[in-house]
């Protein structure tokens, strides 16, 4: 899933790997970003912040606060300087997809790698790979809670173990169905703090009000098995009923036993109830 590819772009910083250190990180050469690039990143930060006051978590919001990051694309030492006396995490600029076991030494160590190019005007809507604004806009306010920068920590390292014992596609679906897309209720109603929601402006409003959207009670086990879109919105949401129990969830879970059992099994569909469960309904969404 991280593997490195090679990309050109007019802004010269898209895929250059050749610069990067054996972790994979580049410096993010913030003064190569150009006056479009930035206003580029001031409409999308316009589209999105519109959304996140109806839609997003009240972390969310806080930490979007705390970055101060509306007039153009941040510079991710000042982001550091708010981070580390926060949460003690750190973000590093990187090329675009790393590896794997790069990727999970970085968060076991409380270092989140951030794209540092921008996507182009005509990707807009759609772009099939992270970019600086997915990461940071959608992913750094989030940093600031602490249950969610000790669940990043905790994930990391159980990174090596998913590996040796083939089960890295069940670890992953953690991820994507929670730090990627999760939902998690809140004053009542249901919110977002998964960051390839919040970074996209119509998947915001289709995860919380379209009542067609499967949305389930989190649970872990299920989400190890259960499969996932890469090429269109979710077609299941896991809530969660408070932010801590991400970790409440994980911790005590022995995942070796759970991979053996489940890891040559086919993948749950998405968007597909099993018997027993209930969704949550759609009156239960946004306050
Ligand atoms: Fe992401």
């Amino acid at each position: 899933m991280k593997t490195p590819r090679t990309h050109t772009s007019n802004s010269g910083l898209r895929g250059e790997y050749q610069a990067a250190a054996a972790d994979y990180t580049v410096a993010q050469d913030w003064h190569v970003y150009s006056p479009e690039m930035h206003a580029r990143w001031r409409h999308l930060y316009a589209r999105q912040s519109a959304l996140v006051e109806r839609y997003a978590c009240r972390s969310f919001r806080e930490g979007l606060a705390r970055l101060d990051c509306a007039g153009g694309i941040p510079r991710f030492e000042h982001a550091n300087a708010a981070l580390g006396g926060a949460t003690g995490w750190r973000l590093v600029a990187v090329p675009g997809f790393i590896p794997d076991d790069v990727f999970f030494d970085h968060l076991a160590h409380r270092r989140f790698p951030v794209t540092r190019w921008l996507r182009e005007e005509h990707e807009l809507d759609y772009l099939v790979e992270p970019d600086v604004f997915h990461d940071f806009f959608g992913h750094v306010p989030m940093l600031f809670d602490p249950a969610i920068a000790d669940f990043l920590e905790l994930y990391g390292k159980a990174g090596a173990r998913a590996m040796a014992m083939g089960a890295l596609e069940m670890l992953a679906r953690i991820y994507w169905y929670t730090i990627e897309f999760g939902l998690v209720r809140e004053q009542g109603g249901l919110k977002v703090f998964g960051a390839g929601i919040i970074s996209s402006a119509s998947e915001t409003i289709y995860a919380i009000d379209d009542p067609q959207v499967l949305r389930l009670p989190f649970d872990p086990v299920r989400i190890m098995r259960t499969g996932y879109r890469i090429d269109s919105f979710q077609k299941t949401y896991f809530v969660l009923e408070s932010l801590p129990q991400l970790i409440g969830g994980l911790v005590g879970l022995d995942f070796g036993p759970i991979y053996e059992t489940w890891r040559h099994a086919p993948a749950l569909p998405a968007g597909e109830c099993l018997p027993g469960e209930t969704p949550i309904p759609v009156h239960g969404a946004c306050a």
